[in-house]
């Protein structure tokens, strides 16, 4: 397994340019399996979470070309049946379900189950499908649906913890192709479900009250091909403008989607963070000390989940006490241990962290868990003593692309070590 070594603490100067987002890509071509005809989809990232989707829509039978970006898709589908080996790789194959159901009227995909940022489960996703009329069993690990015709409904995606993202995008897609009219009352309103929803309108679907929490969905019989561009991704932009905080650096994040990002930027300005806006995207620097902060993690526009871990980071060097609460995934603290092996000193109660910042961090070995996780810890690399190894960089390579290679280009010390095997 791959893993990274950093040096730490060079300022990150110069420009970076913002990739697609992975999040929006993911459905999006899923979403590519409602229709035979060929979409065309732009800006994608060069993600291992990308390459599983493709696989994925490979083994149902599309033909798939991916070159510079851009997916060309033909989706036959001559399988509807989407087995655990695919499927366990990646917890987003999820959403093949509402388009298969409703291209084929049948789908077999293996549970996606729990992963360390704690349980996942899919209760509203099959609620919402059942209420549309199709018959779904759970059937040794995997979700079957069989028979049933799609009839539009009002049904209700407002979980414990907020709205389900891809439960949104699952039902709306399977909805564009039910007949009547289905309204989703709680729907998600992330970017991502936003970009959906567009390209679904682009493939001649009736969407209204798009970007709200309810959607109005008239469904027609056929949807057609499209070409499409993806929104940037608002994650990644945010990511890198931690990194500029955190080394006292300044970076031009070109394409930023500023507008997506509101909650975020706040947070960083309040820590006493530059941010200018500019027409190509958003400059963020700091010459000042950072501020310690509160946050609390909510659904879109609220402060996002997978960015905790990442002001997580910040905090451990912020002058002060901060305080991180964790709504959504309640579990998802599995940074906080290995940030505590840099020196950290970290406080976990319940949902929430207290965070009492430090001069410095001191350079370790440590283990990347999960994605965002693992960002947090070459953030943490970035501006600890000496070297620190963050192992098992391939929860990274599934959602930023080529994150080694970009920060090298603005700076930071960083070298991908191939694992021999
Ligand atoms: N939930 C339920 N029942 C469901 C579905 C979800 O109770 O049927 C709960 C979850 O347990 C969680 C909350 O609802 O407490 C929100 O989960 P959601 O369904 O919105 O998460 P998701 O759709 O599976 C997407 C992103 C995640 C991101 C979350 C929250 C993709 C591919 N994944 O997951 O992204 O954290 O929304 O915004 O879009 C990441 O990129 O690192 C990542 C984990």
């Amino acid at each position: 397994m791959d893993k990274f070594v950093i040096k730490g603490g060079n300022p990150l100067i110069g420009k970076v340019t913002i990739s697609g987002s992975k999040n929006s890509a993911l459905p999006i071509l899923a979403a590519t399996l409602l229709t035979p005809e060929e979409c065309i989809i732009h800006r994608v990232p060069d993600l291992s979470d990308i390459r599983y989707m493709l696989e994925i829509l490979k083994f149902l039978g599309a033909q798939v070309h991916y070159e510079k970006g851009t997916v060309r898709v033909k989706n036959k589908i001559i399988n509807w049946i989407a087995p655990y080996d695919l499927v366990r790789k990646m917890r987003a194959s999820i959403c093949i379900l509402g388009p298969l159901i409703a291209r084929c009227g049948k789908a077999r995909v293996s549970l996606p189950g729990g992963c360390v940022i704690g349980d996942r489960p899919i209760d509203l996703h099959i609620s919402g499908l059942q209420k549309l009329g199709a018959n779904i069993d759970i059937i040794k690990g995997d979700v079957v649906a069989q028979g049933g015709q799609l009839r539009g409904t009002t049904i209700n995606l407002r979980g414990l913890y907020g709205s389900t993202v891809l439960g949104t995008d699952n039902v709306m897609m399977a909805a564009c192709r039910s007949e009547g009219t289905t309204i989703i009352e709680g729907a998600a309103c992330e970017p991502e479900v936003e970009d959906l929803a567009k390209f679904l309108v682009s493939m001649g679907a009736k969407i209204s009250g798009i970007g709200s929490q309810r959607l109005i969905i008239e469904g027609i019989k056929e949807l057609h091909g499209s070409e499409y561009t993806i929104i940037t991704d608002r994650i990644e932009a945010g990511t890198f403008a931690v990194g500029a905080a955190m080394t006292k650096g300044d970076l031009f994040l070109e394409q930023a989607p500023v507008n997506h990002m509101t909650s975020v930027l706040e947070k960083l300005r309040d820590c006493g963070v530059t941010i200018q806006v500019e027409e190509k995207g958003l400059r963020v620097s700091r010459s000042g000390p950072l501020k310690a902060f509160e946050i609390e993690t909510s659904s879109y526009p609220g402060f996002p989940t997978d960015m905790q871990a990442q002001f997580c980071a910040m905090a451990t060097i912020a002058c002060g006490k901060s305080k991180v609460v964790e709504n959504i995934f309640p579990n998802r603290f599995m940074h906080i241990s290995e940030l505590k092996r840099l020196g950290a000193n970290i406080e976990l109660l319940k949902n929430e962290v207290h965070i009492y910042g430090i001069e410095r961090l001191s350079g370790a070995p440590v283990m990347a868990s999960d994605l965002r996780a693992s960002a947090a810890l070459v953030l943490a690399g970035l501006v600890a003593d000496n070297t620190t190894e963050v192992h098992r960089v391939y929860h990274i390579d599934r959602g930023y692309e080529k994150i080694d290679e970009k920060l090298l280009a603005v700076g930071a010390m960083i070298k991908r070590v191939y694992s021999k095997t």
